[in-house]
């Protein structure tokens, strides 16, 4: 499906953020491994998190998808059948890397696989730490990448260094930790995502955090429990990202996400000089949430760099996207990680930026966008990456002539109601 997107004559009203994709899919994951009923509130229905749902349906777990409202019945650490076929993950990354550590400690073999941009995706990252707790996990064309063959057994604890800031990778190892011999940690380069040493200890394991450490004790018994999911920072970061490029913008965005491991957008963008501010600041499921007013602004460009980048690593696109519009130059470093997304997200980031007419140069970690250069419509494929076709959707507002998405449908990954929303605040 192509979008088109007209200039902006403003964003304006209230939304309700959809929820959070990796607070959705570690809810479902530790609702199928307790004991009792999960149930789960502002589950975000997007395609990735549907695609964990069904793995775990096609392991015995009965779940209901209510839409608002999600029901598992749980069926403990150890009560997980063999899958009859392969399980597929989708587009997910979170799914093909969160599940393997759960089937390295089943008593069975099961394969995983997914389209065409997870067989892409690193796996090597999570086969070295679970080949190391003695689970015998391979990749089934031998590049490192999924398809994968897991044949679960016994683990043994490790402290596992990660080389990587990557929440996949670390709540990869705790999670096969809860089914090792003795206690299981890792220690990452800087600080990712929280979500599943919180949402774990809330089901009842023995999590332990110091720094950059976590580690969980083995075998706890999970116990099912009710669970809102707040609304997704990185979902909120294109209405910020829009609200403060187009003139005569006030949002407010409701119900967002902001555990400081995830809020690094907001961070940069109010030292952009960004007109943001944080109301009804409260604890949901145990993250902190807040509604966000969003006005326009004028910005100058920042540095994006070394521990920040992944508290919004997701959020880079757009980030760009906002660069664009701000005086003087930003420059991001140390965000290797884009080249292994969903996309390339240097490349794609980029040369859509180029295409509109902006003034970005790709590094070898990163971008320098050369802020101010007006940006016309253009025509970008989105290569199937939710968040390209977002972010360059936001770039669209901001144009004189229409600019066109290709395969613009690939919000539905975290997004589905993108558009729709887009409709809602668009001042007429
Ligand atoms: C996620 C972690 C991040 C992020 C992804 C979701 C998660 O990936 O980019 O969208 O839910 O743990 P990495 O951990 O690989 O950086």
């Amino acid at each position: 499906m192509d979008m088109q997107l007209t200039k902006s004559a403003g964003l304006r009203g209230e939304l309700n953020i959809p929820g959070d994709k990796s607070i959705s899919h570690r809810a479902i994951m530790f609702g199928a491994l307790s004991d009792g009923t999960t149930e789960i509130t502002n589950f975000l229905q997007g395609a990735d998190c549907l695609s964990t749902i069904s793995c775990f349906q096609a392991m015995g777990v009965p779940i209901e998808n209510h839409t608002d409202r999600v029901l598992i019945r749980g069926v403990g650490l150890h009560g997980l059948r063999q899958p009859e076929q392969m399980l597929d993950v989708g587009n997910s990354g979170t799914t093909t890397r969160l599940i393997s550590g759960i089937l390295a400690g089943q008593s069975f073999t099961s394969t995983l696989n997914g389209d065409a941009s997870i067989q892409k995706r690193p796996m090597k990252r999570i086969i070295d730490p679970l080949t190391q707790m003695g689970a015998d996990i391979s990749s089934l064309h031998n590049n490192g990448c999924a398809p994968l063959s897991i044949h679960g057994g016994q683990l043994h604890g490790i402290a596992y260094q990660s080389p990587v800031a990557s929440a996949q990778v670390k709540s990869c190892v705790l999670l096969a930790g809860l089914y090792a011999d003795g206690i299981t940690s890792v220690t990452e380069p800087a600080l990712s995502r929280n979500h599943t040493e919180l949402m774990l200890s809330g089901f009842g394991a023995q999590v332990e955090t110091n720094g950059l450490t976590a580690a969980v004790h083995p075998e706890p018994k999970l116990t099912g429990q009710k669970i809102a999911v707040p609304g997704d920072i990185s979902s909120a970061a294109y209405w910020i990202a829009a609200a403060l490029a187009v003139p005569d913008s006030e949002l407010v965005l409701k119900n967002v996400g902001i555990n400081p491991t995830r809020d690094g957008i907001l961070r940069v963008v109010e030292a952009m000089g960004a007109d943001v501010v944080r109301e009804h600041i409260r604890t949901i499921s145990g993250e902190p949430v807040c509604d966000l007013i969003v006005r326009s602004s004028s910005l100058h460009g920042v540095t994006v760099a070394g521990d920040l980048i992944p508290t919004l690593i997701d959020e880079i696109p757009v980030i760009a996207v906002l660069a664009c519009f701000a005086d003087g130059d930003t420059v991001i470093r140390d965000a290797q990680e884009l080249k292994v997304k969903e996309s390339n997200r240097i490349d794609t980031v980029v040369d859509g930026l180029r295409a509109m007419g902006a003034d970005a140069v790709a590094t070898d970690d990163g971008m320098i966008i050369h802020g101010g250069k007006t940006l016309h419509g253009a025509v970008i494929d989105s290569h199937l990456d939710h968040r390209i076709a977002m972010s360059f959707a936001v770039a669209g507002l901001m144009c004189e002539e229409p600019t066109t998405i290709r395969n613009a449908d690939s919000v539905v990954i975290s997004y589905p109601d993108f558009y729709e929303s887009l409709e809602k605040i668009s001042v007429r």
